[in-house]
């Protein structure tokens, strides 16, 4: 399918995620030719700015994170970008904004909105009044969606006054990682996992996403919103449901979000009293990361000195189904932890009768790990004879690392969402009942520790987090992953 012409009119092109993320990921499609040559991007904010001062910026802002931007690709990206002062307060910013996209009328016409939750609704507002509403027009919502479910659905509900379902495009980006869709890849086009996928063979599920950054520039955000807001509603919930799904009878949009809306309600509820026993909330205090010294959370600019905001969640979910019933599945994030990782466990059951003499230290053995971060691979640990005079069994693993095995440039997860919106691909996008079923979940255990004078557990920066998240796995007999 070749590309269509389309502007992009990115709100919030000042800030920092349009630098680290959406500008970088629209250069790396520029460079791989996959922009329309009529494509344009249309950088807003509210404050004036001529067009020459605003890539002027990027300069400094944007080129030295890209490894490579050859001058003349830099040069003819460039040419694509133009600034246009866009205040949700002054319409009339946005009848010139309109008229600058109108006049030209390219195929598609994607908004952007990265910015804070809390103008969603009045840049809608403009967009419509001056006719940025019409159905080749797709707005991009980026997370948070507010910041629970009554402001997360009062926004969409705000947004559908003006926008179809069908346009609007909420992106949560490990969707847009390529190790997530080869999970749907390695399920669904393969019938070796299938049959063992399941309550009968599965043991448990471990999915980790954890950090060395900790709040970076955003303390003040971050401190309003906490890892459970900030990683678990989306990004976890978001795996989870990759994991756990059935199989979808098509790749089409619906197909897949019906199942994975299945899986949001079939979520037991943590209740209030389940809290203490299948959550930890955990917060970093001064350690060392990479071997750098760090200060603690409550250091951090921007924090209040007696904040409880949490930077770790570990909890233990599970699955009131067919399927999955008594299968625990232990999610955990953090900022500020011994290393950068993201991968999904499925820790597989032992073999019902044991002939072979083996020590305990190689329990568990089966265990499929998909990584996503930081290098992709899948590998399958298991059991085989120890060479030479013994019956007794060793550990070993088939691994696939993506990089080696195929050597071809991989689109990272904002380009690709970014030219699925171009092409109007909604399927790795959330829809708008899982996003409020994903907040239901996790609403009474943030409003339990909201209510709790008790203070998150403490962990040193560096570390794996509070010692209760390793507990939490114990009490069941198993052990996080990078730990055995
Ligand atoms: C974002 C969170 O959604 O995801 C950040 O707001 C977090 O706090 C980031 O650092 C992690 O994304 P990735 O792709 O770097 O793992």
């Amino acid at each position: 399918m070749s590309m269509p012409d389309f502007d992009m009119v990115l709100f919030g092109g000042t800030g920092d995620l349009a630098r680290r993320k959406l500008l970088p990921a629209l250069f790396d499609a520029h460079c791989a030719g996959l922009l329309h040559p009529n494509a344009r991007i249309l950088a807003t904010g509210s404050h004036p700015l001529s067009t020459e001062d605003y890539v002027g910026s990027l300069e400094q802002s944007v080129r030295p994170g890209l490894e490579h931007a050859p001058p003349e690709a830099w040069a003819t990206f460039l040419a694509r970008i133009s600034y246009v002062q866009a205040d949700a307060r002054v319409p009339g910013h946005f009848d010139a904004l309109a008229a600058k996209v109108l006049q030209r009328s390219p195929e598609v016409v994607v908004c952007y909105l990265a910015t804070g939750p809390h103008i969603f609704v009045p840049i809608c507002e403009q967009l419509a009044r001056t006719g940025l509403n019409h159905p080749n027009v797709r707005i991009v919502l980026e997370k948070p969606l507010g910041h629970d479910l009554h402001s997360s659905d009062a926004i969409n509900s705000a947004v559908a006054q003006y926008f179809a379902e069908d346009q609007i495009y909420r992106i949560d980006h490990y969707l847009g990682k390529e190790s997530v869709q080869n999970l749907m890849a390695i399920r669904f086009g393969n019938a070796l996992f299938e049959p063992l996928w399941r309550r009968e063979w599965v043991q448990d599920v471990q999915i980790t996403i954890a950090e060395e950054l900790g709040v970076e520039t955003r303390g003040e955000f971050y401190d309003n919103t906490g890892a459970l807001r900030d990683m678990v509603q989306n990004h976890l919930l978001q795996l989870l449901c990759m994991v756990a799904m059935e199989p979808p009878t098509s790749l089409s949009e619906d197909a897949i979000r019906d199942e994975k809306i299945k899986i949001l309600k079939a979520l037991k509820p943590i209740t209030p009293q389940d809290v203490a026993e299948k959550t930890v909330r955990g917060q970093y205090r001064a350690g060392a990361v990479g071997g750098k010294p760090v200060v603690g959370y409550l250091d951090e600019k921007g924090i209040a000195p007696d904040s409880h905001t949490e930077t770790f969640v570990a909890i233990k979910a599970e699955i009131a189904n067919w399927r999955w019933s008594g299968v625990p599945f232990y999610l955990r994030t953090g900022k500020r932890m011994q290393s950068r990782v993201a991968e999904i466990v499925i820790h597989l059951r032992d073999v019902p009768h044991a002939i072979f003499p083996r020590p305990l230290t190689l329990s568990p053995q089966n265990r499929l790990v998909i990584r996503l971060q930081p290098e992709e691979s899948i590998r399958l640990y298991f059991l085989v004879k120890q060479p030479g005079d013994t019956v007794a069994l060793t550990g070993t693993s088939l691994d696939l690392d993506f990089a080696n095995s195929f050597k071809v440039r991989r689109a990272g997860a904002y380009e690709r969402l970014l030219l699925d919106v171009i092409r109007g691909r909604l399927g790795l996008f959330v829809r708008r009942d899982e996003q409020a079923q994903a907040w239901r979940w996790v609403e009474p255990i943030i409003d339990t520790w909201a209510g709790s004078t008790v203070p998150p557990k403490a962990y040193t920066a560096g570390t794996w987090g509070p010692a209760s998240s390793s507990a939490l796995m114990s009490r069941d007999g198993s052990l996080w992953h990078e730990e055995v």
